[in-house]
Parts: structure tokens; C-alpha cells; sequence
């Protein structure tokens, strides 16, 4: 028996799909007191932690000292997304002090696929990350060089934006480029993510979702990472 072309697209990206994951961001929690506030969400898949250096982008955060000091107070696996000029320079200092997925923006690296090759090296998954003006096409090499897509949902630099839509045929396309190469590639979304947004995302083809304002504004931001799953899992498997 033949299978169309459109139900053997579908088994594969369901096979290559992996799991759906969500990754807290702390950006809008009380960075004073980061390490408990890491401990509200002990149901998440891992923690986002952005690194902002105010040159990347309008805004800034904390760097690696602080990341580092924070390795030892939780065992959650740590997402950082590096929101920073020279990630060549800075990016493998992240993966050396244990992070488990470093993220640079593919504008901040002068050679990414060496800075990608490097980070695996020292362990780390890898991830590129993409603004909402910058194109995939313009970056095809580098992607199956990568453990992860980040593509911006708004633009980078601070919580509590509104999910931009138009960024959903973006995520159709990552996913299609990722089934094309057979590769257990994750999608993450970052920005405006909340139960309302969460599902067209994962419908498009994410699989792992950053949720900043919807976590850390709730007065229980565990419930928060089990909805948004689970609001993520329903809409996969519609
Ligand atoms: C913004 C950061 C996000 C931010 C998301 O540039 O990269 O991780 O915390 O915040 P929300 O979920 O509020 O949009
Ligand atoms: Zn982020």
C-alpha cells in the first residue's frame, strides 16, 4: 500500500517530534532571590536564564558569575539564552560550567556552525536562535548543526510582549527544514507565551516553550508549567 505524501510527512514529524518540554524564564521573577525562585518550578523541564548585556540588546541581566553561582542551587537541567554581543567569546563559558543547552543569536557569532561544533564538544546541547527579521534560509547550513532552533516569538529583550503570529509560519517552515533532515532537532518559542498562544505554537511545530510573565506572575508558577504542557500536549495531539 501507498502512503500519500501527507501521511507519510505526518508519521515522520511524529516520529522526529520529541517530547513536549516547557523552560521557565526567570526574566520576571524576583532576581534577588533567584535561587528560590528556581525552586517554585520543580515540575519544569529545565530553566530558561537570559543573558542580556544591554549591547545585543536594549536591556541588561546578569552573566556568568551569577549562572555559575546558580548551578549549585538546583538540579535543573539550564537553558540560557545568551541575549549578547561576541558569542564566540562568551558562549563556551556556559557550557564549561555545566549548563545543558546554550543558546546564541546567529547575528552575534562570526563563524556559528564552529561555535555550535564547539559547544557540543564541551557537552552542551547547542541552540541558534532567531529574531523575527532574521530568515532561516539565510542560515540553512548551521541548522542541522544544532540541537535546537530558538525562534523569537517577540523581540528579544524584555518579558510580558505580545506573541507575534506572524511568527507561526516561521515555526511551520523550522519544522518542515528539520523533518527534511531527519534530525531530532527541537523548536523553542520564546516570548508571549501563555494558554493562549502556547497551543497555535505547538501546532506549528514547536516543541519546547518559554514562558517568562505566565510563570513568574502566577502565584504558583509550577501549575502554570503543567498547564502549559499539557495545553501544548492536547493541541499535538488533536
Ligand atoms: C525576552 C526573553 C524571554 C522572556 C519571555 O527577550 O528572551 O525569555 O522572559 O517573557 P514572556 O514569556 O513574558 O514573553
Ligand atoms: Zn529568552
Amino acid at each position: 500500500m501507498q502512503c500519500s505524501a501527507r501521511s507519510l510527512a505526518e508519521s515522520r514529524s511524529k516520529l522526529v517530534r520529541v517530547e513536549i518540554r516547557v523552560s521557565p524564564s526567570v526574566l520576571n521573577a524576583d532576581l534577588a532571590t533567584l535561587a528560590s525562585e528556581i525552586a517554585r518550578i520543580p515540575g519544569a523541564d529545565s530553566v530558561h536564564l537570559d543573558v542580556m548585556d544591554n549591547h545585543f540588546v536594549p536591556n541588561m541581566t546578569f552573566g556568568l558569575p551569577v549562572v555559575q553561582s546558580l548551578r549549585a542551587h538546583t538540579t535543573l537541567p539550564m537553558d540560557v539564552h545568551l541575549m549578547i554581543d561576541n558569542a564566540d567569546r562568551w558562549a563556551p563559558g556556559f557550557a564549561e560550567i555545566g549548563c545543558e543547552s546554550v543558546t546564541f543569536h546567529v547575528e552575534a557569532s562570526e563563524n556559528p556552525v564552529a561555535l555550535a561544533r564547539i559547544l557540543r564538544a564541551l557537552g552542551s546541547r547547542a541552540a541558534a536562535a532567531f529574531k523575527p527579521e532574521t530568515r532561516l534560509e539565510d542560515y540553512l547550513p548551521l541548522i542541522e548543526e544544532v540541537d535546537m532552533l530558538l525562534i523569537m516569538t517577540v523581540e528579544p529583550g524584555f518579558g510580558g510582549q505580545p506573541f507575534l503570529t506572524s511568527m507561526l509560519r516561521k515555526i511551520e517552515k523550522a519544522r518542515k527544514l528539520i523533518d527534511a533532515l531527519g534530525k531530532d532537532i527541537w523548536i523553542q518559542v520564546d516570548g508571549g507565551i501563555h494558554d493562549d498562544t502556547v497551543a497555535q505554537a505547538a501546532q506549528a511545530g514547536a516543541n519546547v516553550f518559554v514562558a517568562g510573565s505566565a510563570a513568574f506572575y502566577s502565584n504558583d508558577p509550577d501549575k502554570v508549567v503543567a498547564r502549559l504542557r499539557s495545553l501544548a500536549q492536547a493541541a499535538v495531539e488533536a
